[in-house]
């Protein structure tokens, strides 16, 4: 009975989100890394949903733009919320129907099949989330018959002053019979003080016509609290994290500081990984075993072996193989590949490059376009001269060459493999394999020079 796998979720998400003050549409803001009606759509898909239909209208292109994996419907102008369902009705069949908005973002699946086995238990044909709230103003209240299933749903703005002591409320998530809310929609009338479609009159219908409403009241009901401003937006990352937290914890990893650490919902971490205080783990980034982050490190999309060290360093979009050593104050900006057992010394700066097995930049090293290959080391000061001031050219570094400190390497570039570059050498054509490259002016000693010059002091 229980198989959510025929369910349509419908997700409204066509408001503008005023109070937001904003240029974005509101459920494009983040938290915890993922817009918010990205969680929502996660969530449906994750409860089993086998479709989902985001209704778009404010911000439609954007929105549409940044959701991948689901059909759209819009709405042009924001009638409300039954008008927004309308709009998905040719999505409509006799599946079930799960209704969501876009801009709760705590919603977990686990409610979401609980709402289901409510649903199908009580054998409803439509089933309410709902929740008690404290102070329960500006949400629409659940009027319950003697039976105890769910009469209407009346708005605090239509409601009189009995309806607003109640402090059962709305979330605004339902689970319908697909073809009896198709049937209801049929029906929806404006005839109210904002003008609007309210899905809520929906409930009102299928009591006319005999259906069964039935109401699944949550326990937390944070799960369900809707984003309007930042603060709230503020309030829901809190709560984000230290869920996302506590998971990774419970899952084998060592946070040693959770009040210092921000990790997205999007990445994924094995387990003996160790997080120290002050580190960002950002979008989808991935870590295998045993590696340490931190201290005060950001981690963005990138990939870290096992075994690796990420010290006081930012790694954007990067891949880092096993047992590597990346800092203390290493900056790995985007597009680099980096092999097993490497070294990543302190003050070295890499981009869109690979960076072989075994090999090493210890310190203060710019390498930008390149191609380094096993077992090579890079002295001090090397620098990847890769810009020409209009275009950018690689340089090939191959296999256990040796590059001497303050080198600059003019790309485009190949030094071959098992070569040696002198210290200070500005090399501007290629070196063939295993030779010594030399390019600087032979020093001269001045015997005498600084007597002559009248510098010399005295001794005491
Ligand atoms: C709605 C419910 C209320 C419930 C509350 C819970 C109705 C009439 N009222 O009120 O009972 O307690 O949610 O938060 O349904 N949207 C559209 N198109 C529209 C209007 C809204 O897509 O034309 C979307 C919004 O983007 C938003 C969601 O629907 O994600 C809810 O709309 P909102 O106007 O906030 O409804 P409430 O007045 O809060
Ligand atoms: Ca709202």
């Amino acid at each position: 009975m229980n198989n959510t796998s025929y369910m349509l979720a419908i997700i409204l998400a066509a408001g503008e989100g005023k109070r937001m003050y904003s240029k974005k549409p509101k459920v494009l803001h983040e938290v915890c890394g993922k817009a918010m009606v990205e969680h929502v759509v996660d969530c449906a898909k994750e409860a089993g949903a086998s479709d989902t239909v985001v209704v778009v209208g404010h911000g439609a292109k954007e929105v549409q733009d940044a959701i991948k994996g689901v059909k759209f419907a819009l709405q042009k102008q924001q009638m409300g919320t039954g008008h927004a369902v309308m709009q998905a009705a040719q999505f409509i069949t006799d599946r079930d129907v799960l209704v969501l908005y876009g801009d709760t973002p705590l919603l977990t699946p686990q409610t979401i099949n609980k709402l289901y086995k409510a649903h199908k238990q009580g054998g409803y044909n439509a089933t309410v989330l709902t929740a008690d709230f404290e102070n329960p103003y500006s949400y629409g209240r659940i009027i319950r018959d003697n039976n105890g299933k769910v009469a209407a749903i009346v708005e605090e703005r239509d409601a009189n002053s009995e309806q607003k002591q109640i402090k059962e409320v709305n979330s605004g998530i339902y689970l319908f019979d697909g073809s009896m809310l198709k049937e209801a929609l049929k029906e929806l009338k404006n005839d109210n003080d904002q003008g609007e479609y309210y899905l809520t009159d929906v409930i009102k219908i299928f009591n006319d016509k005999n259906l069964s409403v039935g109401a699944y009241k949550i326990e937390n009901s944070g799960e369900i609290m809707g984003v309007n401003n930042r603060l709230q937006l503020s309030q829901a990352a809190s709560i984000m994290k230290k869920r996302i937290i506590e998971g990774h914890l419970l899952n084998g990893v060592t946070i040693t500081d959770v009040g210092n650490t921000y990790i997205d919902a999007g990445v994924k971490i094995e387990r003996d990984v160790t997080i120290l205080p002050g580190c960002l783990v950002k979008g989808t980034s991935y870590i295998e075993e045993d590696a340490v982050i931190g201290p005060h490190s950001t981690i963005s999309d990138s990939h870290i072996g096992a075994g690796v060290h990420v010290e006081n360093s930012v790694v954007l979009e990067s891949r880092i193989g096993e047992g590597t050593t990346v800092g203390p104050f290493a900056y790995l900006r985007p597009g680099n590949v980096i092999g097993k057992h490497a070294k990543i010394g302190d003050f070295v700066e890499m981009k869109n490059s690979n960076f072989g097995d075994h090999s090493k930049a210890s310190h203060l090293t710019y390498v930008g376009d390149g191609d380094v290959g096993n077992g090579v080391n890079l002295g001090c000061g090397v620098v990847f001269v890769n810009y020409d001031g209009k275009e950018k050219h690689r340089t090939k570094v191959m296999d256990n060459s040796f590059i001497g400190c303050n080198v600059n390497l003019v790309a485009p570039l190949v030094v071959g493999k098992n070569s040696y570059i002198a210290a200070g050498t500005t090399v501007t054509k290629d070196v063939p394999e295993a030779n010594l490259a030399v390019g600087r002016i032979r020093q001269e000693n001045k015997e005498g020079w600084v007597k002559r010059k009248g510098l010399l002091k005295e001794e005491e």
